[in-house]
C-alpha cells in the first residue's frame, strides 16, 4: 500500500511585523518585510538607533530608485508602512516579531522575557541570532513552540537566504509560517535544528578562523589569502574580508559557542583573531580590522 502523504502543517497568516534592533541586520530585515507589503514596527533602546536604521533604509531605497528597480512613490509607500517605536509595549499588537539585537545571551533573554509578557500568546517570536540556542530563549517564554530562529544574512536586501532554526520545541506551525514568510520577502529558506552555528556558521567561521591562522603563522599575505579564495573559489569575498564585515568580535562569539558547545579542539579561535577583538580591531565597524577603513 502506498504511504499516506503526511497533511502538510498550516501556516499563520500574518500581515502585521515587529522587528527589534534597528542595526546591521535590523534595519535590513525591516525593509525587506516594508517591501514586501508587511507593516512593521522597528524598536530599539533609543530613537536616535532607530532614526539610524530608517537613515540606512532611506538610503538603500534612494539607491534603489536611482537604479529605476522602484519609483519614488513605490519608496514613499515602503517607508509609510514602517512605524519607528521605542516602547516595546507597543508590540502588543503584532502577529509576528524578530529580534535582531546585540549578540548576547542576557540581552536577548531580557527581550524575550518582555515580548512574553507584551505580545499576544499567539504572536510568534523569532530571533535572528547567529550562535545562541533557540531552544534557551524559546524556555523563557509562555507557549515556547511559537518560538524559532529566522536567520538572514548582511547585507539583508542583497542575501537570498534565510536559515529556519527548530528549538526542540519549535511547532511545525511556526516553522511553516517563517518557511511562507522567507518566500514573501523573495529569500530562499532552508531547515536547520539547533545546533551550535546552525548550517551557516558552523562552516563559515572555521573556514575564516583558519584564514586567521594561515596569516599568523606568515605564510601568505592577507591580500593573497582573500585572492586565493576569490579567485580561486569564486567566493565574492575573501575570508579576512568577510570577518571585517562581519564583525571580528561576532566571528570570535561564534567560535567560543562552537568550541564550548561541541568541546572539539578544531573550533579553537586563533589567537590573532583573539589579539584583534581585544584591540578593539573589530572590522568596518571600527574603520579597522584585517583591512583600514579609514577613508569609508
Ligand atoms: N545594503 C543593501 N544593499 C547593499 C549593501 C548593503 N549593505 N551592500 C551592497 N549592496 C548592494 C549594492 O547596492 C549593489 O546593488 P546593485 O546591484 O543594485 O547596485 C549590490 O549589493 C552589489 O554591491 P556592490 O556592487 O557595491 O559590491 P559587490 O558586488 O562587491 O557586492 C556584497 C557586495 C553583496 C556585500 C558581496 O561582496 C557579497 O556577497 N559578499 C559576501 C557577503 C556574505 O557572505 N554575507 C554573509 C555574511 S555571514 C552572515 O551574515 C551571518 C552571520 O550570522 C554572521
Amino acid at each position: 500500500m502506498p504511504a499516506q502523504n503526511a497533511i502538510p502543517p498550516v501556516s499563520q497568516k500574518i500581515s502585521n511585523i515587529g522587528v527589534i534592533g534597528a542595526g546591521a541586520m535590523g534595519h535590513g530585515i525591516a525593509q525587506v518585510f516594508a517591501q514586501a507589503g508587511f507593516h512593521v514596527k522597528l524598536n530599539d533602546v533609543s530613537l536616535s538607533f532607530i532614526e539610524g536604521g530608517m537613515k540606512r533604509i532611506d538610503s538603500n531605497l534612494s539607491r534603489s530608485v536611482e537604479k529605476r528597480r522602484i519609483s519614488d512613490s513605490q519608496k514613499m509607500e515602503i517607508i509609510s508602512r514602517l512605524s519607528p517605536t521605542p516602547d516595546l509595549a507597543d508590540f502588543s499588537d503584532r502577529q509576528f516579531v524578530v529580534e535582531a539585537v546585540l549578540e548576547k545571551i542576557d540581552t536577548k533573554k531580557t527581550v524575550f522575557k518582555k515580548l512574553d509578557e507584551v505580545c499576544s500568546k499567539s504572536s510568534i517570536l523569532a530571533s535572528n541570532t547567529s550562535s545562541i540556542p533557540i531552544t534557551e530563549l524559546a524556555a523563557l517564554v509562555s507557549n515556547p513552540g511559537r518560538v524559532a530562529g529566522m536567520h538572514f544574512f548582511n547585507p539583508v536586501p542583497v542575501m537570498k537566504l534565510v536559515e529556519i532554526v527548530e528549538g526542540l520545541q519549535t511547532s511545525p506551525e511556526t516553522s511553516a509560517t517563517i518557511r511562507d514568510l522567507s518566500l514573501e520577502l523573495g529569500k530562499t529558506p532552508v531547515l536547520v535544528k539547533d545546533s551550535p552555528g546552525f548550517i551557516s556558521n558552523r562552516i563559515v567561521c572555521p573556514m575564516i578562523n583558519e584564514a586567521i591562522f594561515t596569516l599568523q603563522e606568515g605564510i601568505a599575505s592577507k591580500e593573497d589569502i582573500d585572492t586565493v579564495m576569490k579567485l580561486g573559489m569564486n567566493h565574492p569575498m575573501g575570508p579576512l574580508e568577510l570577518a571585517d564585515f562581519v564583525g571580528l568580535d561576532i566571528v570570535l562569539d561564534v567560535l567560543e559557542v562552537l568550541y564550548h558547545e561541541f568541546q572539539d579542539p578544531k573550533f579553537r579561535a586563533a589567537p590573532l583573531l583573539r589579539k584583534m577583538v581585544r584591540a578593539g580591531y573589530l572590522g568596518r565597524k571600527t574603520k579597522r580590522g584585517f583591512y583600514d577603513y579609514g577613508a569609508l
